[in-house]
């Protein structure tokens, strides 16, 4: 067993990176160790890492290379490198930095254990095949009230521009009764909301059970409050979701749902399979269905071959759709993926420039729509305090209010908007 009892793990990627986190904290918490929040007080330190754009690799080697000094220091010291840029760059990780002990994909997780009991010689590149979703692992999660559930694991997209299919595997969903079992449990130790996690959860299928029939299944589970999930591929958003959400109570009225970009030639050249028209048209159906549904998405701008013109469909798209908020990115052409080799790559001013225009026009967009709130009433769910000691908690539709009055967390409450922010509301509890 591996001496010492401190660990230290750094996250650098998405929701399903922070669980796997949580995930990691489970397994290593049932073996004794506690969390420290310095790396120099660790005798484990994790890298949880990321690799959707250069910037998450480049953050996570400097972090790497801050705590070269400890190992000097303590000899005993282990550093293990997980995540999806240790899956895609292994072997040559391991050979370029000589300080790093194990390197260990996102689909083995678990070994993890084994790693700390000795099994493992050192300096290894750990990438069994095992089928993670059909492993339940302990989970030593951050929140109290709310909670992320894994549905569906990798992903069979090949969007053009992404590594995740290459860092996470194909596509396989977790089994319909450990779902179920995972959420039952998280309700008996009084959890009031699940985020339902995947790449593409609108493909789960479990024999005959399908995205809208699993959500059906969990609205029926008894003190569960709140039901939302991450992320939705446009082209697989069905009618009989949109009737599900807006069937079942617990569905929160709010979808991230990732256009990327408003040309045609520029999705064809992601291979998202929808163009402009059919990813309005799901809007549509959303609108009509949930009025007063939040619709969040995430842009790409200076994508390959993405002339002046392209790049305007996609600020129409964005003044049509009006959507309550965005997560905007320059292209990052990573190895691997065909995007990186494409011709008519952008210059990063280009890119920049875009992006600022993209901002600015979405910062208006989200100003106008969260004004429209004062004086409404809106359903909280409190989550805690924040750093003035404030009262704060998330709308149905996923924005963030603070509240004037002292109320405890897993608490839902009926807050009256006083005041609105470009991220953020500010309300008073509204009685009858
Ligand atoms: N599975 C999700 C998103 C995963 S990655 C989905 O399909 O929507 C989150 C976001 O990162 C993507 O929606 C995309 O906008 C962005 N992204 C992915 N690869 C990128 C790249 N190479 N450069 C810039 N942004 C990228
Ligand atoms: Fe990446 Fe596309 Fe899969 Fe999302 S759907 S994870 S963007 S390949
Ligand atoms: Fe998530 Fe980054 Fe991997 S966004 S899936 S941790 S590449």
């Amino acid at each position: 067993m591996m001496k010492g009892r401190a660990v230290y793990i750094k996250t650098f990627g998405c929701q399903m990176n922070e669980h796997d986190t949580e995930r990691i904290l489970g397994i290593l918490g049932a073996k004794g160790f506690t969390e420290v929040d310095e790396p120099k007080k660790a005798d484990l330190i994790i890298f949880n890492t990321c690799a959707i754009r250069h910037k998450a690799e480049q953050k996570f080697l400097s972090s790497l290379g801050r705590i070269k000094h400890l190992k000097k220091k303590n000899p005993e010291l282990k550093i293990i490198v997980a995540g999806c840029s240790a899956q895609l760059q292994g072997e040559n990780l391991l050979n370029k930095i000589p300080y790093i002990d194990y390197i260990i994909g996102p689909d083995n997780i678990h070994l993890i254990e084994n790693i700390i009991e000795n099994q493992f010689s050192n300096r290894v590149f750990i990438h069994e095949n095992p089928d993670l979703a059909k492993i339940n692992l302990p989970v030593k999660r951050k929140d109290r009230v709310k909670a992320w559930v894994n549905i569906i694991y990798g992903c069979n997209n090949y969007c053009t521009y992404c590594v995740v299919p290459y860092t996470r595997g194909k596509e396989r969903s977790r089994p319909l009764n450990d779902i179920i079992q995972e959420i039952k449990i998280l309700a008996e130790q009084g959890y009031k909301e699940i985020t339902l996690l995947g790449q593409n959860v609108n493909s789960y299928r479990d024999g005959d059970v399908n995205f809208p029939s699993l959500l059906e299944k969990i609205e029926n589970i008894e003190g569960i409050e709140r039901v939302r999930f991450i992320t939705s591929h446009p082209k697989d958003l069905s009618m009989e979701l949109v009737n599900v959400m807006k069937n079942c109570r617990k569905i929160c009225e709010h979808i991230h749902l990732p256009i990327q970009a408003g040309s045609n030639k520029i999705l064809k050249l992601m291979n998202r399979k929808y163009t402009y028209e059919d990813y309005l048209e799901k809007i549509y159906w959303l609108r009509d269905a949930i009025p007063n549904i939040a619709i969040t998405s995430d842009i790409i701008v200076g994508f390959p071959q993405e002339e002046d013109e392209d790049f305007e469909k996609t600020i129409y798209a964005l003044k049509e759709i009006e959507f309550d908020g965005i997560f905007a990115f320059k292209f990052s052409p990573r190895v691997g993926t065909l995007a990186a080799k494409l011709d008519g790559q952008i210059p990063d001013e280009i890119k920049s420039k875009r992006l600022t225009e993209v901002l600015r026009l979405q910062d208006e967009i989200t100003e106008r729509k969260n004004k429209k709130l004062e004086g409404k009433i809106q359903e909280v769910l409190v989550e805690g305090k924040d750093e003035e000691g404030f009262t704060t908690g998330r709308t149905r539709t996923n924005k963030i209010v603070k509240i004037y009055s002292d109320i405890k967390p897993g608490e839902i409450v009926n807050v009256k908007i006083t005041k609105s922010y470009r991220h953020s509301l500010e309300g008073e509890i509204f009685k009858e």
